[in-house]
């Protein structure tokens, strides 16, 4: 049987990506390889680890498309091609649409750096750093239309009491990447 294929989305530097692309390296990830990057930021660090990966990209400016069903159907005919059978999001900062749901649905996952339900949204560290949390947390969960609402599959706890919101970052970071590659080796599996 040959490797389950993965693609990656996301938008900005793709810390997550790496970790995903390093973990199907290692074998962290059995028997799994990412098969494309799809990133609507041209310039993106991510692009640049995808590269070094050799991990193939897809980049796009939504602008460039009239309606979002415009280039998530380009997306899908090409993962339709490649033969991906899941869909890691990890920073793409873009509601999912009709089309993408429609065709891979139940099969897109993503991870959100806070403890779902609390902290939704772009700026959950943030957030959830003003508010005084000393518990933080990271959750992934299956994608559905709602903003971070659909089923919770894993969450990890992240204790910090600290008061220096880069340090917090790189630990829900840290976290992040060791429960992603357990999170898909599992759905995999
Ligand atoms: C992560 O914190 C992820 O949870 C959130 O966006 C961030 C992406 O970081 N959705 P990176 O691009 O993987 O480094």
């Amino acid at each position: 049987m040959g490797k389950r294929k993965l693609a990656v989305f996301a938008s900005g530097s793709g810390s997550n990506f790496e970790a995903i692309a390093e973990g199907c390296r290692s074998g962290a990830i059995v028997d799994a390889e990412v098969v494309l990057c799809v990133c609507d930021r041209p310039g993106a660090k991510v692009l640049e680890r995808a590269e070094r990966f050799g991990v193939r990209s897809f980049v796009f400016s939504p602008k460039a498309y009239a309606t979002k069903s415009d280039f998530e159907r380009e997306i899908a005919d090409l993962m339709d091609s490649l033969g991906v059978e899941l869909v890691c999001l990890a920073g793409y900062m873009r509601i999912v649409g009709e089309e993408l749901l429609g065709r891979y649905g139940g099969k897109i996952v993503n991870i959100h750096p806070a403890l779902l339900p609390a902290f939704p949204g772009a700026h959950a560290i943030k957030d959830a750093f003003e508010y005084g949390v000393k518990v933080y947390g990271v959750t992934i969960h299956e994608v559905d239309a709602t903003l971070d609402g659909g089923r919770i599959i894993s969450q990890v706890a992240v204790p910090y009491e600290g008061g220096d919101i880069e340090e917090l970052e790189a630990e829900i970071h840290k976290a992040e990447h060791k429960l992603y590659v357990e999170t898909i080796n599992k759905i995999l599996a």
